[in-house]
């Protein structure tokens, strides 16, 4: 008996160690692609209970990098059935991990957040490598990551219920908060920061989850896992499922299951109200950050300095592929000029290319699609009457480069494709108006509302503007608003719920308990 089982034993351990061996290869090839001081940050498996796993059926996706298209390396292809068994891993898990208490998810938290900031520079150079955005910028998101989950390791402590006076004789309310359990879907444009702004607030309400990176961006979120698993996160309490091929299958699993309670999603329009369409057939709970067109508004009393700084900053942050990029530029006619030469002037100076390189201040966009929206979105204005100030084309040779642009004389409303879409490129469309009526009309004018920028010097107009303008969060002579501090999401089209601030209710529900028999 206890030799045959020590023969299956070694017969299974030699398997494992061959397949290990191969592994082992293939991530040391990958890793050394990223140049890491710590290579096993390079997970070239999904995560699905604790475990690294390949594709039940073989297949692979090849991420490239957006600057050179090299390839990087590769993340499984992972099917329907390893969806199911990540989901009843997290349903499993959530058991337990529902009932620690809040002071040790606090402090599970606090140590992935110092081993976050241990490998700043690695998760740093990870963001670069897969999405193209600089190494400044790249950096900025991996401290930014890191703040979420030290932000929610602190909220976590603090969910407090209520007491409620009771309109009836003889009850005592009390509402407490328990957590929901959940599933999560991030984009491509902030690899890092999307995951831990939904996971960090997921794993404080003491939810569990199944996460579904993007297919170009997938290595940030796997060496999230990595790190979380040297925490020691338990096993089933965060999975993570890479597809490409089977995200139809896959998003509707996750949708559709009667275990997942909350959908968390950041991404396209259509592709979120997809997701909520199928999430109604059991009545989940959905935060959705979909898409914005924001409207950036120069008025006649603004400080023009700030107001180019700000534009700069925040039009052309990760190369205008921030879903709270200004996208439309309205600019009161008696500054108009002063201010498009000088924007002009500041673009012109951009240099782009790999985001590795020091003097680099621009990176690419992620893919050819991308480009294409660009290319279509300023051939268009330009038909329309659009002056092109600087740059105006894409960028010949490897990589998917588009130069950063300026154009002036845009004409207003749905007439361009400005005034209809995101742009997600490294395009300014310089709008002129006359007065803050006819801006505000301007600015309300389409079916979405993320975010929203103006500068003026005006109290009376500040107060107006900002209380008229149809977003969920207003830059005031700022032109970068995001903290994990501060609530984030949109209104009409953009999306349901906040993230960050305290956005850690988003992954809890209300209990009523109503005491009666306590006065016998
Ligand atoms: C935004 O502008 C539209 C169009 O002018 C207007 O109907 C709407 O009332 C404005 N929204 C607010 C909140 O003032
Ligand atoms: C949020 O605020 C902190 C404290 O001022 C700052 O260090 C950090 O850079 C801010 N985060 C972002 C993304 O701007």
């Amino acid at each position: 008996m206890g030799s045959a089982l020590f023969f299956l034993t070694l017969t299974s351990l030699k398997t494992v160690a061959k397949q290990n061996q191969l592994v082992r290869f293939r991530m040391a090839s990958t890793a050394a692609t990223f140049g890491l001081k710590d290579p096993s940050l390079i997970r070239t498996q999904g995560f699905v209970n604790g475990k690294w796993v390949d594709g039940e059926e073989g297949g692979k996706i090849t991420v490239t990098n957006p600057a050179n298209n090299a390839e990087l390396g590769t993340v499984p292809e992972m099917t329907l059935t390893q969806t199911k068994e990540a989901i009843a891993a997290a349903a499993d898990a959530f058991k337990s991990w529902s009932k620690t208490t809040a002071k040790h998810r606090h402090d599970l938290l606090m140590k992935l957040h110092r081993l976050m900031l241990q490998h700043h520079d690695d998760l740093g150079r990870i963001v670069t490598l897969e999405n193209g955005k600089t190494l400044t910028e790249g950096k900025g998101e991996s401290a930014y990551s890191a703040s979420f989950i030290e932000w929610f390791a602190e909220e976590a402590v603090r969910t407090y219920g209520e007491q409620i006076p009771s309109s009836m004789p003889g009850i005592r309310n009390l509402v407490i908060k328990q957590p929901i359990g959940n599933g999560i879907f991030t984009p491509w444009n902030f690899p890092s920061a999307m995951i831990t702004r939904k996971l960090g607030a997921a794993l404080a309400a003491g939810c569990t989850s199944v996460i579904k990176p993007p297919p170009e961006t997938p290595f940030s979120a796997l060496a999230l896992a990595e790190l979380a698993s040297r925490a020691g996160f338990p096993d089933g309490v965060i999975n993570i499922v890479t597809t490409q091929k089977n995200v139809i299958p896959i998003g509707k699993e996750i949708c559709e299951s009667k275990t997942i309670r909350k959908i968390s999603f950041t991404g396209s329009t259509p592709v979120a109200k997809l997701l909520y369409g199928i999430a109604s057939s059991t009545m989940k709970k959905v935060s959705i950050e979909a898409g914005g067109n924001s409207p950036f508004i120069v008025f006649g009393d603004a400080d023009i300095d700030d107001a180019v700084e700000g534009a700069v900053a925040c039009k052309f942050r990760g190369s205008g592929q921030t879903c709270v990029c200004a996208n439309r530029i309205y600019v009161h006619s008696s500054v108009y000029a002063e201010f498009a030469s000088r924007l002009a002037e500041k673009v012109a100076a951009f240099k782009i290319g790999d985001g590795l390189l020091s003097d680099t201040t621009h990176g690419p966009l992620i893919h050819e699609k991308a480009i294409s929206k660009v290319v279509k979105h300023v051939e268009d204005a330009v038909s329309k009457g659009a002056q092109i100030l600087v740059g105006g084309k894409r960028r010949d040779g490897p990589g998917s480069f588009y130069e950063p642009t300026v154009l002036s004389d845009v004409p207003a409303g749905p007439s361009t494709f400005f005034g209809q879409e995101e742009t997600f490129g490294p395009v300014a469309a310089l709008i002129k108006f006359e007065t803050e009526k006819e801006v505000i009309e301007l600015a309300n004018d389409t079916d979405v509302g993320l975010a929203g920028y103006f500068y003026s010097r005006d109290i009376g107009r500040i107060w107006r503007v900002a209380e008229a303008l149809e977003v969920g969060m207003v830059g005031i002579n700022t032109g970068i608003i995001a903290n994990a501090t501060v609530p984030f999401g949109g209104v009409k089209e953009s999306g349901l719920g906040r993230e960050g601030g305290h956005g850690i209710n988003e992954y809890m529900q209300e209990k009523l308990l109503a005491f009666g028999g306590l006065d016998k």
